[in-house]
């Protein structure tokens, strides 16, 4: 597996695959990766001749007081992970190197979807991932683009932005991973200790729960989400950011289920903000 930390590193390699006829997958991830990020590089192996991973803690997807000095970061682990798995190539710049001095060009979706759900208690947060996925983008050129549905606003912005600015780039949603007994995995999970773990299966639950009533029958959206939240409100060190059940293309909110509603949720688990989300298909 080729590390490359520049910009032009990964060019370079990326047009000779090109130039061989070989198709390639990105994989863009801020590390400390788990089975999650492992399963969204099996997908690009699978469907993609060469497979791009980047490593990077985008700093400007972080508002001032979130944990971009504390989040948690292990090279030379996701090194491993990325290799067992296939990649071939991870990238893995400096700031500087993606933010050179005098940056000042941002993406940024301009309706009400980056200021729902996270949104709005983050309201700088999509601008950065948009930024960032699209140097990505523009750096790697990759046929296909992975993303989990774990992140749901953001795989929804993604797809509406490279549909905006006609990239080109297929993206690939993939499935939520969950731990055994039902935490969605996240590279936060780390944060919380041994109370607070077992706390924040009742995220997990108010899926599971929401997911029984829509099968069921129900579709009362707001029977649905009061239905979780209560589940939720039962735990004494979970506090709800939000439960909400939006249009799952425009992030708007809806009353009804019909076909394509997501019904996401942040929840703090002590300080540790953890989310989750199902997708309701009829
Ligand atoms: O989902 C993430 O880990 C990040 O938001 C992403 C897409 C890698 C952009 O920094």
């Amino acid at each position: 597996m080729i590390i490359a930390e520049t910009i032009q590193e990964v060019r370079d390699q990326v047009r000779a695959w090109k130039r061989e006829g070989l198709s390639v997958g990105l994989v863009p991830t801020m590390g400390y990766l788990h089975e999650g990020h492992a399963s969204l590089v099996e997908e690009s192996v699978r469907q993609c001749d060469r497979t791009v991973s980047s490593v990077f803690v985008n700093p400007t997807q972080f508002g001032p007081n979130e944990d971009l000095e504390t989040y948690p970061r292990d090279f030379e682990h996701d090194c491993a992970l990325l290799e067992t798995k296939g990649c071939d190539l991870v990238f893995h710049p400096s700031v500087e190197e993606m933010y050179p001095d005098g940056f000042a060009t941002y993406v940024e979706i301009q309706s009400e979807m980056p200021k729902q759900l996270c949104g709005k208690t983050r309201p700088i947060h999509f601008r950065g991932v948009c930024t960032v996925v699209s140097k990505l983008f523009h750096i790697v050129e990759p046929d296909k683009a992975f993303f989990g549905q774990k992140d749901a606003q953001q795989l929804a912005i993604i797809r509406r932005m490279v549909t905006d600015l006609s990239m080109g780039i297929t993206i690939v949603g993939c499935p939520i991973i969950r731990e055994s007994d039902g935490l969605a995995k996240s590279s936060r999970n780390t944060y919380l200790n041994e109370a607070e773990r077992k706390a924040a299966l009742v995220l997990s639950q108010a899926v599971f729960l929401g997911q029984r009533l829509v099968a069921e029958g129900e579709r009362d959206a707001d029977r649905v989400v009061a239905a979780m939240s209560a589940h939720i409100a039962k735990e004494p060190l979970a506090r709800i950011d939000y439960v909400s059940a939006v249009d799952g293309m425009t992030m708007l909110p809806v009353h009804e289920i019909e076909n394509d509603v997501l019904i996401a949720m942040a929840v703090y688990i002590g300080k540790t903000r953890l989310i989750d989300n199902f997708s309701v298909k009829l």
